[in-house]
């Protein structure tokens, strides 16, 4: 696929997912079951949700659910889904390009599972201003990708930032936040077409204290 990083990032987003089935996994990320299945739940927000298996299992788990993406149509299939579960009127949907915008409010989980953009994004600083989103307690989960499958947008020369690096390339105060798990998680998925292959994800689990 050849990406022009300097694209519009709301066009690039509407152009893929105008492109994509509203069909979903119907699962949610690994790494948010496997950190949020056992917290207590609260209000959540979602950064980047796409078509919404992420906020539609946090809905049913009762979490109530604020879920952001860039992208209309991305949001039309996420509240489609929202429907099909019957968890609509526990996820609100807004629109934001989140380099420009997020939403008010205070959250006990934030959650950005590959937030991530071939096109232009200052990731690092939506993450900075969303981890001052989190109340007391809170969990901040980052997940990125940390491995190329075969599947895969990204140039064949990435190199992959470690959990530390991916920590350290955010500018956190470590003394308000406790370190659950700064670290790669391997775990075999499978690509748009059904490829099968191992992938790792590099997490970032914090508390806020
Ligand atoms: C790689 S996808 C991940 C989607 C979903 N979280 C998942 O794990 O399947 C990145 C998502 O971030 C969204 N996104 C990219 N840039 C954005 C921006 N500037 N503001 C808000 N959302 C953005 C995209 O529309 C897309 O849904």
């Amino acid at each position: 696929m050849n990406i022009d990083p300097k694209m519009d990032p709301r066009t690039f987003w509407e152009e893929i997912y105008e492109k994509a089935s509203p069909q979903t996994s119907g699962r949610p990320s690994a790494i948010l079951e496997r950190f949020a299945k056992d917290r207590p739940v609260g209000h959540a927000l979602e950064l980047g949700c796409g078509k919404g298996d992420d906020a539609v299992w946090l809905a049913r788990q009762g979490w109530t659910v604020t879920a952001v993406d860039i992208s209309e149509t991305a949001l039309g299939y996420a509240r489609a889904n929202a429907e099909r579960h019957d968890v609509e009127n526990k996820i609100t949907f807004e629109a934001h390009d989140l380099t420009k915008s997020l939403p008010d409010g205070l959250y006990d989980l934030v959650t950005a599972q590959f937030l991530q953009s071939p096109v232009e994004f200052a990731r690092e600083a939506v993450l900075n201003r969303a981890a001052a989103m989190i109340a007391t307690g809170g969990l901040f989960l980052i997940t990125s990708h940390g491995s190329r499958p075969s599947w895969s947008w990204a140039p064949e020369d990435t190199v992959f930032p470690s959990p530390q690096e991916a920590l350290d390339a955010l500018s956190l105060d470590h003394t308000c936040w406790r370190q659950i798990a700064v670290d790669n998680f391997e775990r075999m998925a499978t690509g748009p077409k059904g490829e099968k292959g191992s992938v790792i994800d590099t997490v970032i689990a914090l508390e806020r204290l």
